[in-house]
């Protein structure tokens, strides 16, 4: 049995390999235009952006346009009106920011009834949504071309944290009048907010309340074999693709992209297969199958992966070999020339002030439970710590799975009403 489990994931790995060069290809006849995909039967809902997705079923959505410090372009959406909300929207407004290689997109694949932007909007929370650099929607810049200017893809997490992230609570603010919000990051979207605390004082203060859910802000103990393997060869790939001209990773639009989608969606058993790759990246011990609907499978691989520059990824490959929760390491020479120091100083974890609530699974095999227990520990000011009840709660199932309205909705939705003022 484990000798076949040992196979089975050599296989995966092999052909993963195989997809994840396809991933940072592109060609000019892709991507494949939209009505051809809809005439090969591509279901509906993997085909449609924020807005129109989020309209088929009943909700109405703004797009807005947010431009960083650093000239970069991005998108967020508003639900303006939400299906099941027929009273005045609380206030101050609520900001849902996205997890490595996903977009908006993610908190709406699940449909109606588990995406957790539609579980919020329902609550009659005024509910704004980012994206960050480098994915579908926020692949813009005043003045570099993604697709020409290699400069454009040179960022971090780091940057997404000092930049982005800021420059999206200060269009919501502006926007909405408030001068507080209350922020829910997934992942990478909690990580970027740490970032932001320690490195933008002031920010901090800008937020009411923050819910971590599955806060990736150190991943030492990250189990998923398949995603170390991922982002460390991305690590030790870097200088070399970068001099191919990769720096854009995961791109939606890319050889791999269109046919892990084209894949997921042909037929029941390749459908099955896509949600034991989810899973498989996940953890690969134990997977939680069923969690997530073969719709939503279906549906998820037309928005995801969502796109984010080589550099981040290799940022991840770096993070797994840290216990600390870092900056960039630039090796020796340069963080002293850069730093003061040769090595990179530590994220300043006691300038997150604002109130964290942190939800969290046991069979996450991205972001450990031991890691998240090692950063809610070092934050000066967590009200709660929730570990989500069924043991087999992953990753992804934050986004995806079928059954978010009865194992983390209910917390979220205790602590945005406390933290709601009318
Ligand atoms: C989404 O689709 C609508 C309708 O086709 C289009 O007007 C809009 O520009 C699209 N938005 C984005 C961000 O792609
Ligand atoms: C998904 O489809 C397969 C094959 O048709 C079926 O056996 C399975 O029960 C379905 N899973 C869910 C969660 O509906
Ligand atoms: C970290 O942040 C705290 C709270 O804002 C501050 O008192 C402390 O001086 C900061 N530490 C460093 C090393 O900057």
């Amino acid at each position: 049995m484990a000798s076949k489990r040992f196979n089975t994931f050599k296989v995966v790995l092999a052909s993963l390999a195989v997809v994840a060069v396809g991933y940072v290809v592109r060609t000019p006849w892709l991507p494949i235009r939209r009505e051809i995909k809809a005439s090969l039967g591509y279901p509906k809902d993997s085909l449609l952006n924020f807005t129109e997705l989020t309209a088929e079923y009943g909700y109405m959505s703004e797009e807005h346009e947010v431009v960083t410090d650093d000239g970069y372009i991005l998108t967020m959406f508003r639900i303006v009106q939400a299906r099941n909300c027929h009273q005045k929207k609380r206030s101050p407004p609520v900001l849902l920011v996205h997890g490595l290689l996903q977009s908006s997109d993610s908190f709406i694949d699940s449909g109606p009834n588990a995406g957790l932007a539609y579980l919020i909007s329902d609550a009659c929370y005024d509910l704004w949504l980012g994206n960050v650099r480098g994915n579908y929607y926020s692949r813009g810049h005043i003045r570099l071309d993604p697709d020409k200017d290699s400069e454009y893809w040179k960022f971090y997490i780091d940057e997404i944290g000092y930049y982005d992230i800021p420059a999206m609570i200060d269009h919501v603010l502006e926007h909405t009048g408030f001068d507080k919000l209350n922020y829910i990051g997934f992942s990478q979207g909690s990580g970027t907010f740490l970032v932001m605390c320690s490195e933008r004082p002031g920010y901090c203060e800008k937020v009411q309340l923050l819910i971590g859910l599955a806060p990736a802000a150190r991943q030492f103990n990250t189990k998923s074999k398949l995603f170390r393997a991922v982002t460390q060869a991305f690590e030790v790939l870097e200088g070399q693709l970068e001099s191919y001209g990769v720096v854009e990773i995961f791109a939606k639009g890319s050889i791999s992209q269109e046919f892990v989608a084209f894949f997921c969606q042909l037929s029941d058993l390749t459908e099955q297969l896509c949600e034991q790759v989810l899973d498989v990246f996940d953890y690969v011990h134990s997977s939680h199958l069923g969690s997530i609907t073969n719709e939503t499978t279906r549906n998820l691989y037309g928005h995801f992966p969502a796109g984010t520059s080589l550099h981040n990824m290799a940022r991840y490959g770096q993070s797994m070999k840290s216990r600390r929760f870092e900056k960039f390491n630039y090796g020796k020479e340069k963080n002293l020339m850069l730093y003061g120091s040769e090595e990179p100083p530590k994220y300043n974890l006691s300038a997150v002030t604002a109130p964290l609530v942190c939800i969290y699974g046991s069979n996450d095999g991205l972001v450990d439970t031991k890691d998240v227990e090692w950063l809610v520990k070092k934050l000066p000011n967590v009200i709660e710590s929730m570990k989500v009840e069924d043991p087999n709660w992953n990753h992804m199932d934050v986004t995806y799975s079928q059954y978010t309205s009865d194992t983390i909705f209910p917390k979220i939705n205790e602590y945005l009403l406390k933290y709601t003022s009318d």
